[in-house]
């Protein structure tokens, strides 16, 4: 197969960024079709390790071209960082921009921080790098785009016509009004670092579809975070699903050939929201702290709770997902016993689907059932055969439940550390 794409099949901070790395190795283009710095995960590479917020996993791969395509939104500072820190770290790299994404500005990121204090305790809990704003102004039709860097004339004409409107955003949420003259002067030194980097994607991509190019279209936040089919409001202003791929990209329809979700061994989310599997007390503290679950970005810890079936089995139908990957596996030894939610009570009624509204998400009571876990530990474990039987059991009762392949099993952070019982790509 030539083409993959990777979901995150919870809320994010599934452990994409270690599966991504196998396949962006593999990979002769990888994609990022959505979202912006409010990612993050870091990836070692022959003993280094670096942080990536914006850039593609296939970065330190000097054979792979890396995209940031249409649906994304560029802060250019955050990605002249970036850059800067591959150059400076002597990484030669490969990498083009598109011209339809979306630049997001520092008053994105003012607006994003004014709006969640003014929302108190309904606060999303962004991470407060301006996403919604930036997603917003798209819909709007105030976007500068990346595209917009090559023509400085017709770029300060675009920032005469938004800007005005944002100064009175951020007037009306008493913030700092934003000098025209200094974001121009900002944004032409932006240019000339990025200029060269700037094409159409969509042009480039579809070329390489073409030419059957091995792309991976790697994941970013959960499928539990789209805009439309999350946990509204409770979500980013994206679609992390795969089928929003298309859309994001230019590419049609056919193009994504294989479908890889990415599911922790347990579940977590960070932010406001729904949780109905969520638990507290000791067994959370144990997980969190093993599985070191403390945002990449914002270093809050993160909300600890049981695998959700109605939750996962919702993502595999709306997302095409037959292939598995389970993370973190290795995590749950801290614990006597594994509890997985197999369906709700809503209003004293069982129900095995997930609602749509949060209301009643906040309502639901989830139905459990509990195995025991095993004590030895896996990180050395290369086939799925040789894991404790307890283990093993785990694996096949998620298979069961939710119907689909689990073909790669993530036994330790490490590299290496990673049971691959079917090649995907
Ligand atoms: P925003 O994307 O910064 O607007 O945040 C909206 C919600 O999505 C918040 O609950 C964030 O914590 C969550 N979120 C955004 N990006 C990620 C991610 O990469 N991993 C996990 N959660 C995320």
């Amino acid at each position: 197969m030539s083409t993959l794409a990777i979901e995150g099949m919870q809320w994010g901070d599934e452990g994409k960024g270690k599966i991504t790395d196998y396949f962006a190795s593999k990979a002769e283009i990888v994609v990022r079709s959505q979202g912006g710095n409010n990612a993050g995960h870091s990836i070692e590479h022959s003993g280094v390790r670096y942080a990536l917020r914006l850039l593609p996993s296939g970065i330190l791969n000097e054979n792979v071209i890396n995209v940031l395509a249409d649906g994304m939104v560029i802060n250019p500072f955050c990605l002249l960082e970036e850059m800067e820190n591959m150059k400076n770290r002597g990484v030669k790299f490969h990498l083009i921009l598109s011209k339809r994404a979306v630049l997001l500005l520092p008053y994105h990121i003012e607006l994003d921080k004014a709006r969640e204090n003014a929302l108190g305790d309904k606060k999303i809990g962004t991470t407060k790098n301006g996403i919604g704003p930036c997603y917003e102004d798209k819909a709007a039709r105030l976007s500068i785009r990346v595209g917009d860097l090559l023509e400085p004339s017709y770029l300060r004409e675009r920032l005469e016509t938004v800007l005005p409107i944002k100064n009175l955003q951020l007037k009306a949420f008493g913030g700092q009004e934003m000098d025209l003259e200094e974001l121009y002067a900002s944004l032409l030194k932006v240019r000339e670092q990025v200029k060269d980097y700037i094409v159409d994607t969509t042009r480039f991509l579809l070329d390489a579809i073409k030419e059957d190019k091995k792309v991976l279209f790697e994941g970013a936040q959960g499928a539990m975070l789209c805009l439309t089919y999350g946990t509204f409001p409770y979500v980013t202003s994206s679609s992390p699903l795969v089928t929003a791929i298309p859309n994001n990209t230019g590419l049609p329809l056919n193009s994504v050939q294989t479908v890889l979700g990415i599911m922790k061994a347990y579940t977590t989310r960070v932010g406001e929201g729904p949780f109905p599997s969520e638990i507290d007390g000791d067994i959370a503290k144990k997980i969190r702290d093993e599985g070191h679950e403390y945002g990449t970005v914002t270093k809050r810890p993160r909300r600890v709770g049981w695998l959700d079936i109605p939750q996962l089995k919702y993502v595999c139908e709306i997302s095409g997902i037959h292939h598995v990957a389970l993370m973190l596996l290795d995590v749950l030894r801290v614990v006597d016993e594994i509890s997985i939610c197999t369906e709700y009570r809503l209003d004293g009624k069982k129900i095995d689907y997930m609602p749509s509204t949060v209301s009643e998400l906040e309502k639901v009571k989830p139905v459990f059932i509990t195995l025991p876990s095993w004590k030895e530990d896996i990180s050395k474990v290369r086939k799925f055969e040789d894991l404790p039987l307890n283990c093993q059991n785990y694996i096949q009762k998620i298979e069961e439940l939710l119907g689909v392949d689990i073909d790669i099993i993530s036994v330790s952070p490490d590299k290496e550390a990673t049971i691959i019982r079917k090649e995907l790509f």
